[in-house]
């Protein structure tokens, strides 16, 4: 058992945002500061990999003490240090996991490298207090789309997982195929509420014998298709309808494969975790399955969604009292998969 008042820092750099805050108790926020870069990749429609690694350069030292200042507390009174060490951008991660490792070994604090994904997921924990394993969660960012049995705090079972694209990259795909920038998500997001999400019958992937795995790159390629030859045809698209059209067919495979294994495993609780877990349609869509199949349904609130230290120092308190320490010899682990230590 850990003493009372366990106080975590949190620090996130995995990919575009550097993100600082204080944790206590594992759930309870005491400050969740992001820098987020987006606007600089933005240019370039995409993250540019060495831009964001000397951007958290740039900026952690004033992250993690603007998160210290807003929690009211000191490093004195921290208790743990949490920090992602994978999956993401190695150079990127390495900024995170340098700082964690220098303010461990002076301030004499304890370590815990925790999985990006895994962060994800705690992000439920925040929100619900009473949130408790086993559950089901549907763990969908830009980078990965995972379905997953939490069985207790610090195990997982991948149930199922994408065969290419992540949920969250091809909804960035498509938004730069119409025209909307970096991030895709929100705009499509936005966007799909303006149009008929039946007016085109795009393809829902199922793979057989993989009943909870996705694909989205058929979907993708089949959102390209549509957009070129509308163009050869000199014929003006109605973006609001491909917005809606895709959103609706992306969601559609989210929620049939999830509520299937909740009732294949006979598990009650279904989780939603990572950025396009803030989707509307997404989380509408979940809601009325869920009711209709008597599951609760939990999802974070939108800033913990995305990117934000608070849900990894959330992991590093489970992860710490399961016994996880991490030494200074804590490297980068870009290629991180789900479960491994
Ligand atoms: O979890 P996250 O912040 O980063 C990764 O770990 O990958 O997720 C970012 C992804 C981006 O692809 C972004 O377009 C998507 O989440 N996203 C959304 C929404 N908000 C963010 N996708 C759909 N609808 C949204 N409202
Ligand atoms: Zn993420």
């Amino acid at each position: 058992m850990v003493k009372e008042d366990f106080l975590v820092l949190g620090i996130e750099t995995s990919c575009d945002e550097t993100a600082a805050a204080v944790v206590r108790n594992g759930r309870e926020v005491l400050s969740n500061f992001i820098s987020s870069q987006i606007d600089l990749h933005t240019i370039y429609g995409g993250v540019v990999p060495e831009i964001a690694s000397r951007k958290h350069i740039e900026q952690i030292n004033k992250v993690i003490k603007e998160a210290l200042l807003k929690a009211k507390v000191t490093l004195d009174d921290i208790d743990l240090i949490g920090v992602t060490y994978g999956p993401g951008l190695v150079g990127a991660l390495l900024v995170g996991v340098a700082q964690a490792k220098a303010i461990s070994y002076a301030a004499g604090k304890p370590l815990v490298g925790v999985h990006h994904i895994e962060g994800h997921v705690y992000a439920n924990f925040i929100k619900y207090p009473e949130l408790e394993p086993p559950f089901l969660c549907l763990i969908v960012s830009g980078g990965h789309s995972h379905l997953v049995m939490v069985k207790d705090y610090s195990e997982f079972e991948i149930l199922g997982r994408t065969r290419d694209d992540a949920a969250g990259e091809a909804y960035d795909k498509v938004a730069r195929a119409i025209g909307l920038g970096y991030p895709g998500g929100p705009k499509i997001d936005a966007l799909a509420k303006e149009g008929n999400r039946h007016a085109i019958e795009f393809p829902r992937a199922h793979i057989a014998g993989a009943k909870y795995d996705f694909s989205f790159s058929g979907l993708k390629s089949a959102v390209l298709n549509y957009i070129n030859s509308a163009k050869m045809k000199n014929e003006t698209i109605n973006k609001a309808d491909v917005a809606a059209s895709f959103q609706e067919a992306v969601v559609d495979v989210l929620v049939t494969n999830t509520i299937s294994a909740a009732l294949d495993y006979g598990i009650d609780k279904v989780a939603l975790a990572g950025g396009v877990a803030s989707n509307t349609h997404l989380r509408g869509s979940m809601e009325k399955a869920c009711k209709e199949n008597n599951l609760e349904l939990y999802y974070p609130d939108p800033i913990y969604c995305t990117d934000n230290a608070a849900m990894i120092a959330c992991a590093a308190y489970y992860d710490y009292i399961k016994g996880a320490r991490s030494g200074l010899d804590l490297n980068a682990v870009p290629n991180l998969r789900l479960g491994q230590r």
